[in-house]
């Protein structure tokens, strides 16, 4: 098989998806829904967050969550980790990958992490030690990389900033995730924001993180596997949302991106079978109708119109 058509999908749903739920789902449907996605053979599920229970509530059972699962080999069980304190937590749990979070945005750090760009990456120090000293993979988000819900339209020069700064802290040892918050991005844009960081990391290398309120994501991944992306975040039954992202949607979800790959002849090594059988749960779970637009006809012919 040609390995440029390989494209790598990371799951993000169990922590973008149920951080945002008002109604916080128990531990035991949250293991049931990782369990469901393992079945479907992704790379790596984010699973959890270890932040403090007083900002995310409905991640406050990190630890139990992650005792909880049946770990599938081949499957990285990664979570959130803005601090030391977080780390302590995620490390006992047994988190096998550790992802950090800053923005290119001032304004969304403070209210995301309650500190300044700066000081949010020194924060993160002692997770970046541990990472090394663990042989951990790692991961930064930044966030907010075409639009800020408090400060409007980013530059792509910001972006390329907090990577910059991500990647000094990190000697280079961390995959950059660009997160684009809120969902209303056009592939126009994205392209830019990839064109600014490309002197500091080459798209090849890059993780594209999608929420999809506009509809817009899937040209987005488009224009992005053009540029050379091969790495995408998406949630099943496109839940997610930032609490501190008022107007934000779910993630792109995954059963689209699988079924615009697959059409493309991209492959994912993803069981797209699965993670029906894991939206539907999360749906029930969460009460929430799936945002899956690739499965509206299905939903009609089964009667399932609100889906
Ligand atoms: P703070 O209030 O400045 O921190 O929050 P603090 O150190 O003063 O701690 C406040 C309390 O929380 C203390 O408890 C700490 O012990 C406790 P108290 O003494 O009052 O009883 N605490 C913790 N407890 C457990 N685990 C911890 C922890 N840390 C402190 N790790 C802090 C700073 C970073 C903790 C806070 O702002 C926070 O947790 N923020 C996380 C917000 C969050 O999770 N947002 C969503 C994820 S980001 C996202 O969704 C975007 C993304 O998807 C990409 C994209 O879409 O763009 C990744
Ligand atoms: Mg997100």
């Amino acid at each position: 098989m040609n390995d440029d058509r390989r494209v790598r999908i990371t799951e993000v749903g169990p922590r973008d998806g149920l951080q945002n739920e008002s109604v916080i789902v128990p531990a035991a449907d949250k293991i049931a829904l990782v369990d469901a996605l393992s079945a479907a053979g992704f790379p790596e599920i984010e699973t959890t967050s270890f932040v403090s229970p007083k900002w995310v509530p409905q991640l406050a059972d990190a630890a139990e969550v992650m005792a909880g699962i049946a770990r599938r080999p081949g499957t990285l069980y990664s979570a959130l980790v803005p601090n030391e304190k977080g780390l302590a937590r995620a490390l006992e749990a047994g988190a096998q990958k550790l992802s950090i979070f800053t923005a290119a945005s001032e304004s969304f750090c403070g209210r995301n992490l309650n500190a300044s760009i700066a000081e949010s990456i020194e924060r993160f120090s002692p997770v970046i030690a541990a990472a090394r000293d663990g042989g951990l993979p790692l991961r930064g988000y930044v966030s907010c990389v075409v639009e800020c819900p408090y400060e409007g339209r980013i530059a792509p020069e910001a972006v390329l900033g907090t990577v910059r700064r991500l990647l000094d802290a990190t000697d280079g040892e961390i995959e950059i995730a660009l997160g684009e918050t809120l969902g209303v991005a056009v592939p126009e844009e994205i392209a830019r924001v990839l064109d600014a960081v490309a002197v500091a990391v080459p798209p090849a290398a890059v993780d594209l993180h999608l929420h999809d309120t506009r509809g817009f994501a899937l040209a987005c991944v488009d224009r992005a596997l053009s540029l050379g992306v091969r790495a995408f975040d998406a949630s099943c039954a496109g839940l997610g949302g930032c609490p501190y992202a008022p107007g934000a949607s779910g993630n792109l979800a995954t059963e689209d991106l699988l079924a615009f790959l697959e059409r493309g002849g991209w492959v994912t090594g993803v069981d797209a079978a699965a993670v029906e059988i894991a939206g539907r749960l999360a749906s029930r779970l969460t009460g929430r109708p799936r945002r899956v637009r690739s499965l509206a006809c299905d939903a009609v012919s089964e009667g399932e119109s609100s889906d």
